[in-house]
């Protein structure tokens, strides 16, 4: 961590932590689920979301889902997005959903999301592709500690902001640091079969994004009526008002504190960030990144 954070002399513990191979994890990913997504057995033609927590996982999955069916929105509308997308290292036996049961029982092709770096990812990856989805870290942070505030997940968390962002620089947050996840992707981007996508650019050319995303997993055929047709189902007001996608009946994320789709744009942790906080963020992102150029854009 850089001196500034450091310097706050925050220790955080929250009920339900564990730190697995040093990334801290909560319970619905446990040490045998996690030991048992490094075995998964892959199939040639999965199609895996790769992301960081809050970084547009849900926006990517409900586009992916559909490139990969063709378009098919009677079974999206029928159908809630995480169990037709399995999480692969999530187990919740409340809500009956473990990705890894839900994964081995689906016809291919299957589209999977996690939020593992890439050390913890299945081992036979290489075949399959990767879309990993990428966020500027600031908006992520403030859409994190919404999501914190809102889920049960996170061991009943009351900190304040101050407390969330020193636990998001020092990578003591669930599925552990932002630099760390986001470091192990962007040395893979080069791979055949890993894409990068830029939240960013979504918000700005979400039809264009799409085309790309379409053309990556071989899907030329594509018709411009079904693109369209999926980025106007795809927007943030659709989303959010679609029971399929909005997650308003997962019984662990509290609506009504924050719900999993809250506002959506890029920038809003203008609104949160105070000029020091922000200083702080840049000093630990220019030690941590010091290697790697990302083209993040924090404001436009
Ligand atoms: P905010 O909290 O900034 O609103 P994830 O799915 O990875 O948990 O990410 C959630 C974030 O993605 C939330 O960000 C949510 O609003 C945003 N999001 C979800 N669907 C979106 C859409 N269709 N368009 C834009 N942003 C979306």
């Amino acid at each position: 961590p850089g001196k500034h954070v450091q310097d706050y002399g925050y220790r955080h513990v929250l009920p339900g932590e564990h730190v697995y191979d040093g990334v801290l994890f909560f319970g619905y990913s446990p040490p045998d689920i996690l030991d048992a997504v490094k075995n998964f057995r892959v199939r040639d033609d999965d199609v895996f979301i790769v992301s960081y927590p809050k970084a547009g996982t849900t926006w990517m999955q409900e586009i992916l889902w559909l490139v990969v069916h063709d378009g098919d929105f009677e079974t999206a509308s029928k159908t809630p997005i995480y169990f037709r997308s399995p999480f692969l290292e999530f187990k919740d036996l409340t809500l009956n959903e473990v990705g890894l049961d839900i994964a081995h029982g689906m016809r291919s092709p299957r589209v999977i999301k996690s939020h593992l770096p890439f050390r913890l990812m299945p081992k036979k990856l290489d075949k399959s592709k990767v879309v990993v989805v990428f966020r500027n870290p600031k908006d992520v942070s403030v859409s994190y500690y919404n999501f914190y505030k809102s889920s049960s997940s996170f061991g009943d968390f009351t900190g304040t902001w101050r407390d969330f962002l020193i636990m998001f620089l020092t990578g003591k947050v669930d599925h552990g640091s932002w630099f760390d996840f986001t470091i192990s992707w962007w040395k893979r981007r080069h791979e055949p079969n890993v894409l990068l996508v830029f939240y960013e650019d979504m918000k700005r050319n979400l039809k264009g994004e799409i085309r790309k995303i379409a053309n990556f997993i071989g899907k030329h055929d594509l018709s411009e009526d079904v693109i369209t047709r999926i980025a106007n189902h795809c927007t943030f007001d659709n989303m959010k008002k679609n029971p399929m996608t909005n997650h308003e009946d997962v019984y662990s994320i509290n609506s009504k504190i924050s719900p999993l789709l809250r506002k959506g744009k890029i920038g809003d942790w203008k609104n949160q960030y105070s000029v020091s906080q922000n200083e702080d963020f840049d000093a630990v992102y220019k030690e941590k990144m010091k290697d790697i150029d990302i083209p993040f854009r924090y404001e436009w």
